[in-house]
Parts: C-alpha cells; sequence; structure tokens
C-alpha cells in the first residue's frame, strides 16, 4: 500500500488562507510484497537462526510501515501542526485521503509538479505540495519524501521547514527509522534547506556512499535523517 499527500491552499469562508493535504492511497500492493528470501543451503546453525531473526525483523518492520499506511487521518497524530500562523501566513493543514479528494486539487499539484511553479488562478491560490509515502527501504521502515514544491511567493517564510517537521513528527508517530528523500545535487537551495537548516546527511543508500569512485555518473544524493525511535508503552511501563 503506497500513500501520498497533496498540499492546496485556498480562502476560506471566513477569508483566511487554508492548507489541504490530499493524501492518495493505493490500496493494492501487489508488487509490494516483501523480497523473498532465496533459498540456500545452510551451512551451519547459526547461519540459519540469523535468517530466521531477520525474517522476523523484517515481517516486525513490515507491519509498521502497513499501520503508517492504514492511518485514516495521520495529521490526527500532530494535532498542534494542523495550524501555520507565521510571517503573515496563516494555514491550516488537513490530510484527506484521495477518494475524498477533489480531483481539481489532485491536478493542480501535478500541473505544479510540471509546470514547476508557475503562478496558478487566484480563485484556489494553491501554493504547494508534499507527496510522501511509508515504505520499506532495503531494511528499514521509513517515510520517504518524494516531493515537496512550494509557489514562489510562500517561500522562505518558514512554511517548507514547518511541512517538513510535520513528516518528521509523523515519522516519530508511526515507528520509522528515518526519513528520507532524493535531491539534484544542482538544486542547491533544496540542498541547503536540508542539510544546512533541517540537518539532512547523506544517506548510506545514497550514490556517493556506496559509489563514491563514479560521482559524475549520478545527479543526485539520497539524504535522510534518523528519526528517535518512539517509547511504546511496555518500554514506558519496564
Ligand atoms: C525547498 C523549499 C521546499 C523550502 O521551503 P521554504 O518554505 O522556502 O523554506 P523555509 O522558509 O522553511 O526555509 C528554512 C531555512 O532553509 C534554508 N533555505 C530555504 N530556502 C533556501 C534557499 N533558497 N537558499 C538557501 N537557503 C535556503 C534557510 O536557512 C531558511 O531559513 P531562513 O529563511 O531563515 O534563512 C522551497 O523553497 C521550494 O519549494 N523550492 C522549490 C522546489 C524544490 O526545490 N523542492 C525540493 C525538492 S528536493
Amino acid at each position: 500500500m503506497k500513500l501520498a499527500f497533496y498540499t492546496k491552499h485556498c480562502s476560506d469562508k471566513l477569508g483566511k488562507d487554508k492548507v489541504l493535504l490530499i493524501m492518495a492511497i493505493k490500496q493494492h500492493r501487489s508488487n509490494h510484497t516483501r523480497p523473498k528470501v532465496k533459498k540456500r543451503s545452510l551451512k551451519g546453525k547459526e547461519k540459519k537462526q540469523k535468517r530466521k531473526e531477520e525474517q522476523v525483523k523484517l515481517a516486525a518492520s513490515q507491519v509498521l510501515v502497513d499501520a503508517a499506511n492504514a492511518l485514516e487521518d495521520p495529521m490526527s497524530l500532530v494535532v498542534p501542526f494542523k495550524k501555520y500562523d507565521r510571517n503573515g501566513l496563516t494555514v491550516s493543514i488537513d490530510c484527506h485521503k484521495m477518494p475524498e479528494c477533489a480531483r481539481d486539487t489532485v491536478d493542480w499539484a501535478l500541473s505544479l509538479l510540471s509546470t514547476n511553479m508557475k503562478s496558478l488562478g487566484e480563485d484556489q491560490n494553491p501554493v504547494g505540495f508534499v507527496h510522501f509515502w511509508f515504505d520499506m527501504d532495503f531494511d528499514d521502515e521509513v517515510l520517504y519524501c518524494y516531493e515537496i514544491q512550494l509557489v514562489e511567493e510562500v517561500r522562505r517564510k518558514g512554511l517548507g521547514k514547518f511541512l517538513i517537521q510535520i513528516l518528521e513528527m509523523l515519522a516519530y508517530q508511526t515507528q520509522m527509522k528515518k526519513v528520507m528523500l532524493t535531491v539534484f545535487k544542482h538544486n542547491k537551495e533544496a540542498n541547503s534547506f536540508f542539510v544546512n537548516q533541517l540537518k539532512y546527511e547523506i544517506d548510506e543508500t545514497s550514490p556517493s556512499i556506496y559509489d563514491p569512485m563514479n560521482p559524475e555518473d549520478y545527479d543526485y544524493e539520497i539524504l535522510s535523517k534518523p528519526i528517535k525511535k518512539k517509547k511504546t508503552m511496555e518500554a514506558k511501563s519496564e
């Protein structure tokens, strides 16, 4: 099961600006089953035991990812973040699943992506969107931020940082191990935003780590930030 959310900014009846985060969930994950462990001849008990442990860990990770994807409204986990009121911006942030999401909002989000942030109509006043999902990345359960796009007029007002903080809180609440994203090397602004301001680091799966001798072959880096482990009720009572 994969999910994504899109944000939409419009004026409500009170004249205040409003951001809607609209979540899209694909219900079927036929191509997202756990990778099968290849059957190999086992040389010892130890090896067998290790593999068993790995499978148990993978299954536990998958349970967390599935639970996160099954959330009705992820924003209910971070209620204080449903309103952003700073630097002349007053926006409310809500999350909706794809079937309840207005088609024009999805179209707008995709249009923002494809037109690379051209200003759109005054009547709707959309300002940005975030697209993410919960998934397994190798053996780790992660929240992957696929896109964050804001129109120029609302940038450098802290909204981007606020939205990424929401993702980090969602990752914490859903017990993901890290927040990950891909950024083009030539996007100096985004690199500065994530690395200098938000303290993201080059992930171990990024090409500059696993293939350091050929940097010219890659125009992107994978960045990530580890998320503190949430204390479960059992851990708290110990
Ligand atoms: C990248 C982006 C999401 C940042 O959102 P934002 O709301 O403008 O960023 P914030 O105001 O929260 O910035 C927080 C801090 O990040 C750093 N930062 C943000 N934008 C920056 C820029 N263009 N250049 C240098 N540093 C930047 C600054 O330190 C900033 O703090 P300051 O404004 O007090 O100096 C937004 O600029 C955007 O949508 N850019 C175009 C799309 C894009 O490149 N997306 C990233 C794809 S990986």
